[in-house]
């Protein structure tokens, strides 16, 4: 069977691979697409609850997780949300920025998707898609990659991107393809973790009563906070604050939380000295949500009037709700995470091109790469970047 051949093929039709082909094809590369899904896109398409949160405008490179911290620098500064966005505005989406410098479609997702396809399109992009990627074989002329299980014809190309994203929802197609190809060639990987993932409580911890409560907090795990909502769920803990921890988090560490960031130290004394015949359940449920307030106060044993209350008892009252100590025993795991930390080393990368230094010709791109942004745009904005400037090598 005679081989198709390409100047690059790259594996993953995701927000990295779409983007690289795009401009690779756009830059005169023959470039075939190959995807096991069905569908290009289809965690552009629900992400954002739908609208896609496709940049964040605070993108810094101390915003990504890695082993090493630099390596995001180069391909961030060289393609910014504000190319991405100006990319948006050729194809006249509309968009808003959310809260925290994120930015959204006001329509839907689908538009990324349609306009990446368009890009794609006009630089002559071919597609396999719905198509199990089979063994990927490495020679003097380039890459050898057999495709539909077998029967469809060989491709070959001097250049092979790998962009099929990291192990997170794997009911969504989602795999460790990458993790496997990059140890084939003698690539490192760095230990994937799921991130950006709801934490879990143990079984009798009163918490899980609290289902449905949320509140504003400050959320720290180790030297890193975050100030967003937390949300209590019937499995433990949730909402921004502990997503963006948990990329932070290790088995058996604690997550602190101030339950009360916009209260000063002091404050319950102070109420005491204010208001001596208040009960202290009300002034509780001035600074929480009830349910969590009623909650805390009986783990808290306060009762009635501040006066009959000692100073001491809500001093340390105080301190225990600015620095809340819980325990997740885990978190929800690969099948609710929205991202992977970790991934293919990239000490074993060019932070220019994602090239490999041990394979010429071998890129890897996107969430495959151990760089892992925060909650917020972050991510797409690594793959759009990541994308492109392995596609400025191509
Ligand atoms: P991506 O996962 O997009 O693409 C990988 C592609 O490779 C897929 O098409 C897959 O089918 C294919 N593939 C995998 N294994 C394969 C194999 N063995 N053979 C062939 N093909 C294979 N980020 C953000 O910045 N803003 C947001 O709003 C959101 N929202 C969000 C919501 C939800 C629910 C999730 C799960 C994730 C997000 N994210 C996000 C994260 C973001 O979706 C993610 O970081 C990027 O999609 C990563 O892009 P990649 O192209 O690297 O992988």
């Amino acid at each position: 069977m005679t081989a198709q051949d390409y100047d690059a093929i790259v594996l993953g039709a995701g927000a990295a691979g779409l983007m690289c082909a795009a401009v690779a094809g756009q830059r005169g590369r023959r470039v075939l697409v190959i995807d096991h899904a069905e569908k290009a896109g289809k965690k552009i398409l629900i992400s954002g609850g739908g609208r896609c949160n496709f940049t964040n405008i605070g993108t810094a490179p101390d915003r990504f997780l890695s082993a090493n911290p630099h390596f995001a620098r180069s391909a961030l500064a060289r393609y910014t949300p504000a190319d991405f966005l100006a990319l948006v505005e050729r194809y006249g989406i509309a968009w808003h920025e959310k809260t925290l410098g994120q930015l959204f479609c006001d329509g839907s997702a689908r538009q990324i998707v349609a306009m990446l396809l368009e890009e794609c399109a006009r630089g002559g992009v071919d597609f396999a898609l719905g198509r199990p990627v089979g063994g990927v074989e490495h020679g003097a002329d380039g890459f050898r990659v057999a495709i539909g299980g077998g029967r469809d014809v060989p491709v070959t190309a001097r250049a092979l991107v790998v962009a099929t994203g990291g192990p997170s929802i794997p009911k969504m197609g989602a795999t460790g393809f990458a993790y496997d190809l990059a140890r084939q060639f003698g690539m490192k990987v760095v230990e994937p973790r799921p991130a950006l993932v709801p934490l879990t409580l143990g079984g009798d911890d009163p918490f899980r009563a609290l289902a449905g409560v949320a509140t504003p907090v400050v959320a720290r795990a180790g030297k890193t906070a975050f100030r967003e909502a937390m949300l209590f769920t019937h499995r433990g803990l949730s909402g921004p604050a502990i997503l963006q921890v948990s990329s932070y988090w290790r088995h058996g560490d604690p997550i602190i939380v101030d339950l009360v960031p916009d209260r000063v130290e002091g404050w319950l004394r102070e109420a005491k000295r204010a208001t001596p015949r208040a009960g202290v359940g009300k002034l509780l449920a001035g600074a929480l949500p009830q349910r969590l307030a009623d909650a805390l106060a009986e783990m808290l044993g306060l009762r009635g009037e501040l006066a009959n209350l000692s100073d001491a008892k809500l001093a340390a009252a105080e301190q225990a709700l600015a620095a809340w100590r819980f325990v997740p025993n885990g978190s929800e795991g690969f099948a609710k995470a929205e991202v992977t930390v970790g991934g293919v080393s990239t000490a074993d990368l060019s932070s220019q091109t994602l090239e490999s230094r041990k394979v010429p010709g071998l890129y890897v791109i996107g969430e495959a790469v151990d760089v892992t942004g925060w909650l917020g745009g972050y991510n797409f904005q690594w793959a759009w970047a990541s994308g492109w400037a392995a596609a400025q090598a191509l």
